[in-house]
């Protein structure tokens, strides 16, 4: 579960988010809002790239804001970013690897590798270094990075992103796994709203940094002030 309270995040003269509550619980939630809205801004308070001004965050009871970005990991938190960051000189295995070894005890980090890697169907290209795979691939890797080790909240911004369409339902049906198979949650960003609405069972919208909805993904993608602001109806 996530617990954001009172939260304002300010760069300068903006505010990209703006006195922020909510409380996210469904095994995969998503969070949408124009171009702008403070998605990737919240992603990046939850993993610790940014501190807010005001507020406070919290995985579970856990209150995330007096840890480093390292401890929040090692407490289960993991993300994605908005652009991958496969490291080109490494092989798969080797990507995923570089995250294993800051939350896998040492002589149990090969076997979560290779779980990792069995869950995204990346084992038999896993010698591969980074700069040969496509992108749907490199997205994979992403994925195996995120669900490495124990984690508890995974933070996917835009994941699928470029794929086709079948590769898009490949990754939505890996996504929809995690909560049963590694007892995380997830949240993911995306602009594609037939995507959120297939995966998530709820859903926040951000607009101007303040909370436009929050609820079942399906009443808040029919809720007007929704669709006048998100989905350009009028
Ligand atoms: N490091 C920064 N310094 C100054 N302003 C920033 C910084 N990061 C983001 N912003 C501004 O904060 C606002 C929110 O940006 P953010 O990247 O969170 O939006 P977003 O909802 O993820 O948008 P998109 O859908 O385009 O990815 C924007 O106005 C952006 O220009
Ligand atoms: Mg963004």
């Amino acid at each position: 579960m996530i617990k954001i309270d009172n939260l304002v995040v300010q760069f300068g003269g903006i505010r990209p988010i703006n006195e922020l509550s909510a409380v996210l619980k469904a095994p995969v939630a998503g969070l949408i809002g124009p171009n702008g809205a403070g998605k990737t801004t919240l992603l990046n308070v939850l993993s610790g790239f940014v501190k807010p001004v005001q507020g406070t965050v919290s995985l579970g009871e856990q209150a995330l804001l007096s840890m480093s970005p390292l401890q929040r990991v090692r407490a289960g938190l993991r993300r994605s970013f908005q652009t991958e960051q496969v490291v080109e000189d490494l092989t798969v295995a080797g990507n995923i690897t570089a995250i294993a070894d800051h939350v896998v005890v040492a002589g149990h980090r090969a076997v979560a590798v290779e779980l990792a890697l069995a869950f995204v169907g990346l084992t038999d290209v896993a010698d591969r270094l980074g700069q040969s795979l496509n992108l749907f691939q490199r997205r994979l890797v992403e994925l195996a990075k995120c669900v490495v080790g124990e984690p508890k909240l995974i933070l996917l911004d835009e994941p699928a992103a470029g794929l086709t369409e079948e590769e898009g339902k490949a990754f939505r049906e890996l996504v929809l796994r995690i909560p049963a198979e590694f007892r995380a949650q997830v949240l993911v960003i995306d602009h594609d709203v037939d995507l959120i609405r297939s995966m998530c069972s709820e859903t926040m919208v951000l607009d101007y940094g303040k909370l436009l909805a929050l609820g079942p993904t399906h009443s808040v993608l029919a809720d007007p002030n929704v669709r006048r602001a998100y989905l350009g109806e009028f």
